[in-house]
């Protein structure tokens, strides 16, 4: 059985090791440039067989070990895949490279949550070792060009959102300022239907256990208060978006998020806790975004995942980018305030920013257990450190039945 046919099977049965998953990356990232550069079939196979058993013994780099994979992969493809070897010399050099490159990516990427790194010094790297002559410019070109691809399907899906509403924006700017009145809020609000009917229909809910119906948005303000009044506009926005079903996870996610993101606020009286609510809602909107694109980047990325590649690494692949550079794009077209902004860019890397509620966020997201990123003790401490928290804090944070009954 091929080693990645076996890594495939253990992934679907939940046992990869340390290994199998590095051999995934690897082998991810090789067939993307294969992918890229249009190699013929046999090299793609000879790559995924290779990458699969590129840190045992049996691999090297010369000329007889690619006759043999070739001649394994020809003999196990129904059809043959390659009739003779031809260049065979400068064929194995090229796939020597790009396995060796693949294998340094993954390494970088496997180390940079201790090490702090960003994809950016990777790509960095990588740059340095095409200059020493080590690496092909034309591998790591296709690397590079992803970005710019990348970014303008992002465009396109962001061209299709809903335009932001402006007034809802303001609404909760007004509900999220402690020093607002409430007859600033219910000006607003009146002034737009939609959200008049969401403050009414959240006042009038069994939860608030009213006699007789609230009928005006004063009354329902000053019942519900101005921090539920700020979640009800936020959650109506954007709850539109995540309508179809295969997106509800993700609205689910977004809003346990939130409530944490907004709990860690409170807990540490750092910072203002509605606005790490809506900064909650908003964090993955970047991974809307991304599976609002073509369904044959969809079944990419759910491959690599489904191999066991965690999602940021599949992002990286299929767009050049992740999905924090994606929501950055997003949230810049609506307008969204910069403190907003910059704490959704750096959620996967609170360390490169000074926003306290990048480490909130970052925090949320690690309880929330949504396994987006590869997991760091050193990035968590720190962001525990930037918010004010501990490790026990999480025992006193909301619990997942409480925030799936919201809403
Ligand atoms: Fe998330
Ligand atoms: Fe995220």
């Amino acid at each position: 059985m091929s080693t990645l046919i076996r890594i495939e099977r253990e992934a679907n049965s939940g046992e990869l090791e340390a290994q199998d998953r590095h051999n995934l990356r690897v082998a991810a990232t090789a067939m993307e440039i294969a992918r890229k550069l249009r190699w013929s079939d046999y090299k793609r196979l000879a790559l995924a067989h290779a990458s699969g058993e590129h840190h045992s013994t049996s691999y090297s780099s010369g000329t007889t070990y690619w006759e043999r994979v070739i001649r394994d992969v020809n003999s196990q493809s129904k059809i043959p895949v390659r009739a003779a070897n031809l260049h065979m010399e400068t064929e194995a050099r090229e796939l020597s490279q790009v396995i060796e490159m693949s294998c340094l990516i993954a390494k970088r990427w496997e180390a940079a949550p201790e090490d702090l790194i960003m994809w950016a010094e990777i790509q960095n790297e990588i740059d340095q070792r095409v200059k020493d002559g080590l690496f092909d410019e034309r591998h790591v070109h296709v690397l590079r060009q992803r970005g710019q691809a990348g970014a303008e399907l992002i465009q396109q899906v962001v061209n299709t959102l809903p335009v932001f509403p402006t007034i809802a924006l303001q609404a909760m700017q007004i509900a999220s300022d402690p020093m607002a009145a409430g007859r600033k809020l219910e000006e607003t609000v009146n002034s737009d239907a939609v959200l008049a009917g969401e403050i009414l229909r959240a006042a009038n809910s069994p939860a608030y256990g009213v006699k007789s119906p609230i009928t005006t948005i004063r009354q329902a303000v000053l019942l519900i208060g101005m921090g539920e009044a700020c979640r009800v506009i936020a959650a109506s926005l954007f709850r539109p978006m995540f309508q179809a079903p295969a997106l509800r996870p993700l609205w689910n996610h977004s809003l346990e998020v939130a409530r944490l993101a907004e709990a860690c606020a409170r807990l540490a009286n750092q910072g203002d806790p509605e606005e790490a609510f809506l900064a909650g809602l908003m964090h993955d909107i970047g991974r809307l975004a991304m599976l609002k694109t073509p369904p044959e980047m969809q079944s990419r990325i759910k491959a690599l995942t489904d191999l066991g590649c965690d999602p940021l690494f599949a992002e990286m692949m299929m767009f050049g980018f992740d999905h924090c550079a994606a929501g950055t794009q997003v949230l810049r077209s609506w307008q969204i305030p910069q403190p907003i902004l910059e704490a959704v860019a750096a959620h996967h890397a609170p360390e490169r920013s000074d926003s306290v509620l990048a480490s909130q966020l970052y925090l949320a997201e690690c309880w929330a257990q949504g396994m987006e990123d590869l997991p760091s003790t050193r990035r968590l401490q720190s962001a525990m450190d930037r918010a004010g928290l501990r490790p026990e804090h999480q025992n006193l944070l909301p619990q997942v039945e409480t925030i799936s009954a919201w809403h």
